[in-house]
């Protein structure tokens, strides 16, 4: 039975991260000394297919696996297979720093995976390496290559801007965009960095963006597909597209549709919100199909009407989680 949310939001998306751990260490993303999960405490892949089946029974769609680093989870294209098979489900995604992609793509893809999404936040190969602690941006760009040679359905690049440190790249961006029909999305900073910097001045609105872009290119909204976190625009003169996710400055919050699955087998229903859903004593324990689908149920029936109201509860930021452990 499909189930929606308290406000009448049916979760269509699941975002599953199947691991915390990365090898790189984005600035904005990770702490400077990570803790990570013990093994024995992440899902098995058997387990992540049992909740997402779970989940399509009640009305879930699409499926986004993340991390930390998704690819560094040993066979990721078995998890694929696996979830290929289960009714309901038509899209399987992926966010990755794209760096194993060269080696893992071909697998992935016969596998069945659908959609890659890439995350390049400078074309510049020394601040590349500063802004993900050490990574190397052939690495990357092999990668994207790899995804485009492999013929995924939807490749995608997500860039992170930060003010007064690649805020003077949204241009190159943009140009990555235009000349290789790729589609490059421009994501406010939030407030989940590990390190605890983020700031309102280090935001640069996704107006900011598309009127800086508007000073190179003509470009044309796309109508907004519902529940979509960006907002597209085309091209006039070009085949690729540059989109903005507005998570601080216009949150999407009225129509959302996505509930995560962290690594560790907790249900998150808002990036924000810092409740969880343990469902690894159900899974590990004796419940039922029928009492793990009542537990998230409750889960979603608890779902926050968005991230105005919970900010409003709360004085500062210091109660929000790092970004590696819930995968975005
Ligand atoms: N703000 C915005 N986006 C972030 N990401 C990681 N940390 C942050 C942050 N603090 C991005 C990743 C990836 C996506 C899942 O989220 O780079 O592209
Ligand atoms: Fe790893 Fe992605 Fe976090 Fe960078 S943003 S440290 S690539 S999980």
């Amino acid at each position: 039975m499909v189930i929606a949310d308290s406000f009448g939001r049916i979760p269509r998306k699941l975002r599953v991260s199947v691991t915390d751990r990365c090898n790189l260490r984005c600035e904005f993303c990770m702490p400077n000394s990570p803790v990570w999960l013990p093994p024995d405490e992440i899902l098995t892949y058997e387990e992540i297919l049992r909740v997402i089946s779970t989940c399509a029974k009640m009305g879930v769609q699409k499926i986004r696996l993340s991390g930390g680093e998704p690819l560094i989870r040993r066979d990721l294209d078995r998890l694929v297979r696996m979830l290929k098979d289960v009714p309901g489900i038509s899209f399987i995604g992926m966010t990755t720093n794209g760096l194993l992609l060269p080696e893992k793509a071909a697998a992935l893809k016969e596998a069945g995976l659908d959609g890659v999404t890439i995350s390049l936040h400078s074309l510049d190969p020394n601040r590349y390496r500063d802004i993900t602690g050490g990574g190397r941006i052939e690495n990357v760009l092999a990668g994207i290559e790899a995804a485009k040679e492999n013929g995924f359905r939807v490749l995608k690049i997500n860039s992170v801007i930060q003010r007064g440190f690649n805020d003077d790249e949204i241009l190159d961006l943009a140009s990555l965009a235009f000349n290789n029909d790729l589609t490059v999305r421009f994501i406010e900073f939030m407030p989940f960095d590990g390190q605890k910097y983020w700031s309102m001045e280090r935001v640069v609105s996704g107006d900011e963006v598309i009127e800086k872009i508007r000073t190179r290119y003509k470009i044309l909204p796309l109508p907004r597909e519902p529940s979509s976190t960006a907002r597209v625009y085309k091209f006039v003169h070009g085949m690729g597209e540059v989109g903005i996710i507005t998570s601080i400055t216009e949150p999407f919050c009225s129509d959302c549709d996505r509930i995560r699955l962290a690594a560790n087998g907790k249900i998150l229903t808002c990036l924000f919100d810092r409740s969880s859903y343990d469902l690894m004593p159900l899974l590990r324990g004796t419940a039922t199909d029928e009492e793990l689908s009542d537990f998230i149920s409750y889960a979603v029936s608890k779902k926050a009407p968005g991230v105005r109201t919970l900010l409003q509860h709360c004085n500062s930021l210091e109660h929000v989680r790092a970004m590696h452990t819930i995968g975005g």
